[in-house]
């Protein structure tokens, strides 16, 4: 198969062959993780730039690292560390960027959208880590892997994604993807936290979160993310732990040994509870490792590695 996209902006232009071509790429790349000497020459003399708007652990240090496992050059910039500070624009700041003659762009922005805005406006490779409340797609694709290892498929899986779905790319992404490769998506949370029409990116919505995680395959928790909300939209992060957290109580709810997964950063004790994070089902380092081949996936393909 070849791969013919230059920008990765949302799973969202992505269909089910450009999946799992994509998800089968980053599991060859997997053992190169495991290797003494991590590193492999397939992209030397390429280099990517990572502009990161917002904060970030997991998808800068892993696109950077698999960047430089694929014997890339990385740049980074961040907000306090540019000239953003100064007042220069977004697009001004990508074009001079781009007069550097990078291959790829990877961006972090709050704003949704943006990562689409500079690939209308920009010769090189886009990709999105992440923007606004609109997508994460290499996060999605990283929990797909995940899931494929662990349950073997993807195809017919119950997947119930619990928490602040109104504020999540990751749930946006998480919905397209799943549901493209075959999944029942649920999303369960406070009636505040999920966004009137989320049923049409394929969902199903059940308020009740007990049974919501009835027969689930996967229980997905996700962050209360406080940075995005103008005002509370419950009572109090004890009252959201008891009523909507996953705890070893509620989790016998789903199927016996559901994966537990969480994009983290994790709010413990109010999503998820310490008990349950750690647990036995938990694979949510699986997750991190994930991201690694993942976005060496995306790199190689995006770069033109796409022919198979
Ligand atoms: N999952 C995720 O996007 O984590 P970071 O915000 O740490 O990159």
């Amino acid at each position: 198969m070849e791969f013919k996209k230059r920008h990765l902006l949302g799973i969202e232009d992505l269909d089910r062959d450009n999946i799992s071509f994509i998800l089968e790429t980053a599991a060859s790349f997997k053992e190169v993780s495991q290797r003494l000497i991590k590193k492999v020459p397939t992209l030397r003399g390429r280099s990517v730039v990572l502009i990161f708007y917002e904060p970030s652990t997991r998808t800068r240090v892993s696109f950077e690292m698999a960047a430089k496992r694929l014997s890339a050059d990385t740049f980074s910039l961040s907000k306090a560390t540019s000239s953003v500070t100064k007042g220069e624009t977004l697009l001004d700041t990508a074009k001079n960027v781009e007069a550097m003659a990078p291959d790829l762009i990877v961006i972090r922005h709050p704003a949704a959208g943006a990562p689409h805005f500079l690939a209308q406006r920009l010769s090189c490779g886009v990709i999105n880590a992440g923007d606004g409340a609109h997508e994460h797609p290499s996060q999605a694709l990283l929990d797909m892997l995940t899931v494929k290892e662990h349950l073997g498929r993807i195809e017919g899986l119950k997947i119930v994604i619990l928490g602040d779905i109104s504020h999540s790319r990751v749930a946006r992404s998480n919905i397209l993807g799943f549901t493209r490769m075959g999944a029942r998506v649920v999303v369960s949370g406070p009636a505040t936290m999920i966004p009137p029409g989320i049923e049409n990116l394929g969902a199903q919505v059940d308020l009740n979160p007990d049974r919501a995680l009835e027969g689930a395959d996967v229980v997905m928790a996700l962050r209360i993310q406080k940075e995005r909300q103008d005002e509370s939209l419950f009572p109090t992060l004890r009252e959201y732990s008891i009523h909507y957290g996953v705890n070893l109580a509620r989790l016998k709810r789903a199927k016996e040994g559901a994966l537990v997964m969480h994009p983290g950063p994790i709010n413990r004790g109010v999503e998820l509870d310490p008990a349950v994070a750690d647990g036995p089902y938990s694979v949510i380092l699986d997750q991190v490792a994930n991201g690694v081949a993942v976005r060496m996936a995306l790199l190689f393909l995006l770069m033109g590695g796409g022919k198979a």
